[in-house]
C-alpha cells in the first residue's frame, strides 16, 4: 500500500480563544475613510480584516503567559512586579549573563508567605553601587524608571539631553542617529531642536528572492555601521549626543536586527564615548509583563 507523508507540520499548540473580525462592505469602509480624511491613524481599526499599521498587541500570548497576568498588581508603591523588573534591570545592566530573575519570579510565582524570605531576597535587599531604588539614596544612584507609554518615555529622554546639551553648548542643533528612527522618536528629537538620521542597512532593499524565503536571515533591520562612522567623523562626536538602536526595526515594518549590529554600533560608540541606547520593541516587552 502506498503511503504519503504529510505535508503540513503537526501542530505543537492548541488555540482556544478567538476574536471575531466584523463583516464590512466595501461602501461602509469608503465611508469611514471619507469621514476619517483618509487618515489612516484616525480611521476605526474595528472595521479592518487585517491592520497593516498595528504592530503592538498582535502577537498571541501562551495561557502561562496569560497565567502570569494574573499576577500583576496595581499598587502605586513597590507591587511585586516592580521588584522582579528591577531585578531584569540589574540582570541586562549590572550583571551581565549572570541570570538570577528566576529566582525573584519564582518567589511569586509560587506565592511566597514567608515574610522573612520574601524581606531577605525580594523587598530589602541591598545591591552594592548598582541600580537601587528606594530611601534618598536613589537620589544619587543609578536609577530605572517605568514610563507607560513609548512616545511619554522618548519625550522626558530628549528633554532630558536637550537640558544637558544646551548647557554645553548653546545655540546649537545636534544629529542623532539611528538604524531607523520610529515615527515618534523622530518627532521628539525634531521637538528638542536636533536633527534624526535614519542609517538604514543597504540590504533593507535586496529583493526578495523567488518562493519568498532568503538561504540566510539577512538582518534587514541593522545599523549601517560604516554609515554611522561616516557621519560621527563628517559632524564631530561632540555634535552626536547619543546614537539609537530600535529593536526590532519597526519603521521598516519590524526587521530583525542581529547582536553582531548591536556590538558593532556598541564598540564604535564608546571608541567615540557615546552614549548608546537601545530600545526593545514594546512587542517584545509583553513576554515580561
Ligand atoms: C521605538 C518606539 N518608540 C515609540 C513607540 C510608541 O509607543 P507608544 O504607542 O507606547 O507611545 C513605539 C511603538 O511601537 C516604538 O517602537
Amino acid at each position: 500500500m502506498k503511503e504519503y507523508s504529510l505535508s503540513v507540520k503537526v501542530p505543537h499548540h492548541a488555540s482556544y480563544v478567538v476574536r471575531n473580525i466584523p463583516n464590512v462592505t466595501v461602501e461602509q469602509r469608503e465611508r469611514a475613510l471619507k469621514a476619517t480624511h483618509y487618515n489612516e491613524f484616525a480611521s476605526p481599526a474595528g472595521m479592518l480584516t487585517i491592520d497593516m499599521l498595528s504592530d503592538s498587541g498582535t502577537t498571541a500570548m501562551t495561557d502561562v503567559q496569560w497565567a502570569a497576568m494574573f499576577l500583576g498588581d496595581e499598587s502605586y508603591g513597590r507591587n511585586k512586579g516592580y521588584y522582579v523588573l528591577l531585578d531584569t534591570f540589574r540582570d541586562i545592566f549590572e550583571r551581565g549573563g549572570e541570570k538570577n530573575w528566576k529566582k525573584i519570579i519564582d518567589l511569586v510565582r509560587t506565592d511566597c508567605t514567608d515574610v522573612d524570605k520574601m524581606m531577605d531576597e525580594m523587598y530589602l535587599c541591598e545591591y552594592e553601587g548598582g541600580l537601587f531604588n528606594g530611601g534618598a539614596a536613589q537620589m544619587e544612584r543609578p536609577n530605572a524608571f517605568i514610563i507607560q507609554q513609548g512616545r511619554a518615555a522618548e519625550s522626558i529622554l530628549f528633554e532630558i539631553v536637550k537640558k544637558i546639551m544646551v548647557e554645553r553648548h548653546p545655540a546649537k542643533s545636534f544629529v542623532i542617529p539611528s538604524n531607523g528612527h520610529f515615527d515618534t522618536t523622530e518627532g521628539n528629537i525634531k521637538q528638542m531642536g536636533s536633527i534624526p538620521r535614519n542609517l538604514f542597512n543597504k540590504e533593507l532593499l535586496f529583493e526578495v528572492p523567488e518562493g519568498g524565503k532568503y538561504e540566510k536571515n539577512p538582518f534587514k533591520g541593522d545599523m549601517d555601521v560604516r554609515k554611522l562612522v561616516e557621519l560621527i567623523e563628517a559632524v564631530g562626536s561632540e555634535n552626536v549626543p547619543l546614537i539609537y538602536t530600535t529593536i526590532t526595526n519597526n519603521t521598516v515594518c519590524g526587521q530583525a536586527v542581529s547582536m553582531k549590529s548591536i556590538r558593532e554600533t556598541a564598540e564604535i560608540a564608546h571608541k567615540y564615548d557615546i552614549p548608546f541606547r537601545s530600545c526593545i520593541h514594546k512587542r517584545l516587552s509583553k513576554v515580561w509583563k
